[in-house]
């Protein structure tokens, strides 16, 4: 398998600690910082409606010091919006967002918010910003993808990672079928959400995905061994899966 697969490394835990004490520290451009060293190829970060960890300033400071690629996650909103347009990250990933969920959970409703989607889409890409949609593996959602304007989807990865057995099989394999369809469409293919060590080599070996945002695992496993190594290791995973 010769394609290759691209890390992005989503810091929003790590913002997670500062904001638990409003302390300074961990320093965000240290986070991207050391990321970047390790080899990470994108710097991915959800500026929420509730600002429970990324804050307005860092999405700015990380514009700024990021030297690889800066992929703002963000919800389908004007607000949002007119807060990408003015920082002109390279990559919007939309996402949807409730209030009271403690990650995202699930793909964007392509179908009910299409106007909404599609507004926000086409205001980014008028821009030259990199728009991609956090979408189910879902053919239909996928189908609808291209009248929207946005050229890469997101694939939700966190059913997949959540389930056991034979149930975790079927959604691989929804995940792969839904990948192929996406790359006829004429669509780039990343995806994301609740990989770890255990679960990302399945997906990794997926030749269509390009890239995958990896966030929880990687900040966790950072505690124990650094925030390098523990990137270091994952692309080690990602390398074999590719081979
Ligand atoms: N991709 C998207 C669109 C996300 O919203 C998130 C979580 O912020 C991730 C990837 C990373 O998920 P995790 O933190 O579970 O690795």
């Amino acid at each position: 398998m010769q394609n290759t697969l691209e890390l992005g490394v989503n810091i929003d835990h790590i913002i997670n600690i500062r904001q638990a004490r409003f302390t300074p520290y961990p320093d965000i451009i240290e986070a991207v910082q050391r990321v970047e060293k390790a080899g990470a190829d994108a710097i991915t970060l959800h500026l929420r409606e509730d600002r429970r960890h990324i804050q307005d300033a860092d999405v700015y400071r990380v514009r700024k010091h990021c030297t690889t690629r800066m992929n703002l996650e963000m919800a389908a909103t004007d607000e949002m919006t007119n807060i990408a347009l003015d920082v002109m990250p390279r990559d919007c990933c939309i996402v949807p967002e409730k209030r009271e969920e403690l990650t995202t959970e699930g793909g964007l409703d392509v179908i009910g918010q299409f106007e909404r989607i599609k507004k926000v889409t086409q205001r980014l890409v008028a821009e030259n910003i990199k728009v991609s949609l956090f979408i189910e593996p879902n053919i239909e959602h996928i189908a609808r993808v291209s009248e929207i304007g946005a050229p890469v989807i997101e694939l939700h990865t966190g059913t997949y990672a959540n389930l056991v057995g034979d149930e975790k099989q079927r959604e691989l394999e929804r995940i792969q079928l839904a990948s192929e369809f996406a790359v006829e469409q004429g669509l780039q293919v990343n995806a994301g959400h609740g990989l770890d060590d255990q679960n990302t080599m399945a997906i990794a070996q997926i030749p269509q995905i390009r890239e995958l945002n990896i966030g929880h695992y990687l900040i966790a496993r950072a505690v124990f061994v650094g925030l390098e190594q523990a990137i270091k290791e994952m692309q080690q995973i990602m390398q074999q899966a590719r081979l």
